[in-house]
C-alpha cells in the first residue's frame, strides 16, 4: 500500500513539474504585448560586439555583401558604430528614399532603408516566427494612408493598441511621415 502511495504521490509530483514547464514555454512563446518601434527589438544586448542595434546590423550586413566596413559615423557626425542604439533617424540620413537623378536609391547609399528592411524582416523566419509581427511592427497607417514608420519602443495594450491614443493623447511617440512624402 505504502509503495503504491509513493508511486502515485512521484507520478502526481511530476505530471505537476511537466504542467509547470509546459505553461512556462507557452508563456515564452507568446512573449507579452506585441512590440512595435524599431527600439522594441534593436536595443544593446551585447557591449562587445553590438548586438542587435541598428548600428550592428549594418556593418553586419555590409561585410556579408560587400566584404568592406559600413560608414562608422552619420552625415552630422554622429556615431553609428554597433555598440551606440541610434534611432533609426540617423539611418534615414543616408538611406532614406532618394528623389529626381537618386530615383530608386537612397539619399546617399545606393539602398534605401525601406528596400532593405521590407526583404530582410518578412523573409526573416527569426522575425516571424519568435516574435508576433506583421506590418503594424513598424507601421501605423496615418489619416492619409501613409504608413508613418514607428522608430521608439511603443507602450502598447496586449492587441498592440498605442497606450498614448488609448489615453487621448492623438499622436504615438516617435511615430515618423515617411522620408517618401517629406518634400
Ligand atoms: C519584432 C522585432 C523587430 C523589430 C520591431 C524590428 N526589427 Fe529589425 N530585425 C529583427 C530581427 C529578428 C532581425 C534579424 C533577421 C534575421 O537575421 O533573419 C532584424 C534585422 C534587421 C536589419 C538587418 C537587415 C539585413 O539585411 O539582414 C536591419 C537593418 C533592421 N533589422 C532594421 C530595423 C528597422 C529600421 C526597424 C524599424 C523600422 C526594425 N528593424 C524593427 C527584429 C526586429
Ligand atoms: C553616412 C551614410 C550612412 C548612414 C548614416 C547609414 N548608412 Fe547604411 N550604408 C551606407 C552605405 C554607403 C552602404 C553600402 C551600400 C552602398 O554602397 O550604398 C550602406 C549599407 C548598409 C547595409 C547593407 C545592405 C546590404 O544588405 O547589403 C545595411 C543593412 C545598412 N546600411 C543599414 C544601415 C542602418 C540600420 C543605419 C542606421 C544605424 C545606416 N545604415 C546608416 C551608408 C550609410
Ligand atoms: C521591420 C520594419 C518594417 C516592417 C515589418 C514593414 N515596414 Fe514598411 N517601411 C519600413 C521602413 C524602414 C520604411 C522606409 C521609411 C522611410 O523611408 O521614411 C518603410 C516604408 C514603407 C512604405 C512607404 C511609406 C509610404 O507611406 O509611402 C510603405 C507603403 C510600407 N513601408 C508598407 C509596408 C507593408 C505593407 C508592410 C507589411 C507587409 C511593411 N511595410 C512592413 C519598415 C518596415
Amino acid at each position: 500500500m505504502r509503495f503504491i502511495r509513493a508511486v502515485l504521490v512521484v507520478g502526481a509530483l511530476s505530471l505537476l513539474l511537466g504542467l509547470t514547464a509546459a505553461i512556462a514555454m507557452a508563456a515564452e512563446q507568446a512573449g507579452g504585448p506585441p512590440k512595435r518601434g524599431c527600439l522594441s527589438c534593436h536595443t544593446l544586448e551585447d557591449k562587445a560586439t553590438g548586438k542587435y542595434t541598428l548600428g550592428y546590423w549594418a556593418q553586419e550586413r555590409t561585410k556579408a555583401d560587400y566584404n568592406r566596413d559600413h560608414p562608422k559615423k552619420a552625415l552630422d557626425g554622429a556615431s553609428i558604430e554597433p555598440a551606440q542604439v541610434v534611432s533609426v533617424k540617423t539611418c534615414l540620413g543616408c538611406h532614406g528614399a532618394g528623389t529626381g537623378d537618386r530615383m530608386g536609391k537612397g539619399k546617399f547609399s545606393n539602398l534605401s532603408l525601406r528596400d532593405i528592411v521590407h526583404p530582410a524582416h518578412m523573409f526573416s523566419g527569426v522575425f516571424g516566427d519568435r516574435y508576433n509581427t506583421s506590418c503594424f511592427t513598424c507601421h501605423n497607417v496615418n489619416a492619409e494612408g501613409r504608413f508613418d514608420l514607428l522608430d521608439e519602443a511603443v507602450a502598447v495594450n496586449e492587441k498592440g493598441i498605442p497606450k498614448s491614443l488609448l489615453e487621448g493623447k492623438g499622436t504615438i511617440p516617435g511615430a515618423l511621415p515617411s522620408s517618401e512624402v517629406k518634400k
